[in-house]
């Protein structure tokens, strides 16, 4: 198939950066399809922590080249201050390495301080406790057909036009919301003082990921967020504002669906979620604290600490179906080392039935109780095991039970954060 596509299959965190960072050894681009500075990602290598939210996890190995597509929301300001961040841990940043597509919507500081606001006067039941990033008020722009796109940075005297009218619609609506105007002046500066840091790293990036693509280049496709925060298919309304699904790696890069190839389902041996929303197989007890302080549950981005739960199999399945996940990448096995018994989620009740999907109301939802299967856990230690064989018997029981629910194979199999502690079980490049 040639080229991979990476996608969260739960509520994010699952371990993409990881599973991307140590896949892109084995490619020669790794590019960004959607969301924005909202994601977070840690990769660990030689013990050295990078974290990154809106550079592609190829970054960090030299010869690579990273691109940023459409299909994301595109921050300038934050663009300068992670790429500053990453070359003082020695990561080269620069326009051989980089490309950023000429067609991707800017974030502006108008659409963080409107996310803010927004979330800030949410009561109870209808925040949706956002990363504050201004994801959702750009992507609005976009689709509202007023946003400014990257391209303009290099065209400033076509800004004048575009401001006028992004602001036609944002100066009612903070007028409404009893904040100051912004005048025209103001965005002009945010962005030309920013432009001349874009402007060498623009590109036209569905030819060159067609031009890759007839070289026969590989090319990675690296997702943000995770398959319950999309846009269609999650748990909306508390999803984030894009298509986190495999599909959009095509619409969010140019390149056609026929060359997406294997898609990896990142997966964590547990679940987790940030933000307000349903969570089915939410432990708020010992469980969950075991879990968030032994898998390190913190949000990369926010800090926020991250909910847990045990693994549900009715989720993960749906996410099976919704990418065309050929294999899953499993990841944070290691957490689970030393408990008695651990639990799946194989099927829900609602009112009185059971059903093996999640439903799309978000009152059916609330009203959905979760059927569980124990299993028995394992006293020995998977934590940094790099061969299935040393993996202990129960660990590869619920490993095979795992994929029998969901229904795909794991490919990938990941027992620390560090790069090196990965079980390759299928090459996902080779299939
Ligand atoms: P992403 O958003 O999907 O890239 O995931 P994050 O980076 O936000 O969160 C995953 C966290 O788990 C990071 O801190 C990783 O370093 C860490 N991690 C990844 N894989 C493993 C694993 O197999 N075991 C453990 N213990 N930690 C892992
Ligand atoms: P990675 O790529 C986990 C969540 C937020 C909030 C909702 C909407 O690290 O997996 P937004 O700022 O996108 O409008 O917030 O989505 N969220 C994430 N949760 N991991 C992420 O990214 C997330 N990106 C957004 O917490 O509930
Ligand atoms: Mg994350």
């Amino acid at each position: 198939m040639g080229n991979v596509v990476v996608v969260g299959s739960q509520w994010g965190d699952e371990g993409k950066g990881k599973i991307v960072d140590w896949l892109s050894e084995r490619a020669d681009v790794v590019v960004r399809f959607q969301g924005g500075h909202n994601a977070g990602h840690t990769l660990v290598i030689d013990g050295v922590s990078y974290k990154l939210s809106l550079l592609p996890s190829g970054v960090v190995r030299s010869g690579k080249l990273s691109v940023i597509g459409n299909g994301v929301v595109f921050d300038p300001h934050a663009f300068v201050a992670e790429r500053k961040r990453l070359e003082a841990q020695g990561v080269s940043i620069s326009p051989a390495s980089l490309r950023i597509a000429d067609n991707a919507s800017l974030i502006l500081s108008l659409h963080r301080e409107l996310d803010a606001t927004r979330e800030n006067n949410a009561g109870t039941g209808t925040k949706i406790g956002t990363t504050g990033r201004g994801i959702g008020p750009a992507y609005e722009d976009k689709v509202g057909r007023r946003a400014i796109r990257v391209m303009d940075l290099a065209h400033p005297e076509s800004l004048p036009e575009r401001i006028e009218r992004l602001l036609a619609h944002h100066n009612p609506l903070r007028r409404g919301l009893g904040q100051p105007e912004i005048d025209a002046a103001t965005i002009l500066e945010e962005l030309t003082s920013v432009a001349h840091e874009i402007t060498p790293f623009i590109d036209r990036v569905w030819r060159l990921l067609d031009q890759r693509r007839k070289a026969g280049d590989r090319i990675l496709f690296e997702g943000a967020q995770g398959t319950l925060l999309d846009i269609d298919h999650g748990t909306y309304p508390f999803v984030t504002s894009s298509n986190t699904v495999a599909g959009q790696a095509a619409a969010g890069s140019g390149l056609g669906p026929s060359s997406l190839g294997f898609v990896l389902g990142i997966t964590k041996a547990y679940t987790t979620r940030v933000g307000e929303g349903p969570f089915p197989s939410e432990q708020d007890n010992e469980v969950g604290r075991f879990l968030g302080e032994k898998g390190r549950e913190f949000g990369t981005v926010t800090g926020r600490k991250r909910r847990c739960g045990w693994f549900d199999a009715v989720l993960v399945r749906q996410a099976v179906a919704l990418n065309g996940i050929h294999g899953l990448a499993l990841t944070k096995l290691d957490v689970l080392d030393g408990l008695d018994e651990i639990k799946i989620v194989v099927g829900y009740r609602l009112d009185g039935t059971v059903i093996d999907y999640l439903p799309a109301s978000l009152a059916e939802q609330r009203r959905i109780e979760p059927i569980y299967e124990t299993l028995e856990g394992w006293k020995d230690t998977t934590a940094g095991a790099r061969r299935w064989n040393d993996l202990p018997a129960q660990a590869v029981k619920y490993v095979r039970h795992i994929e029998e629910l969901v229904e795909a194979p794991v490919t990938l199999l990941s027992t620390s954060p560090e790069r090196d502690d990965t079980i390759l079980v299928r090459d996902p490049f080779q299939d």
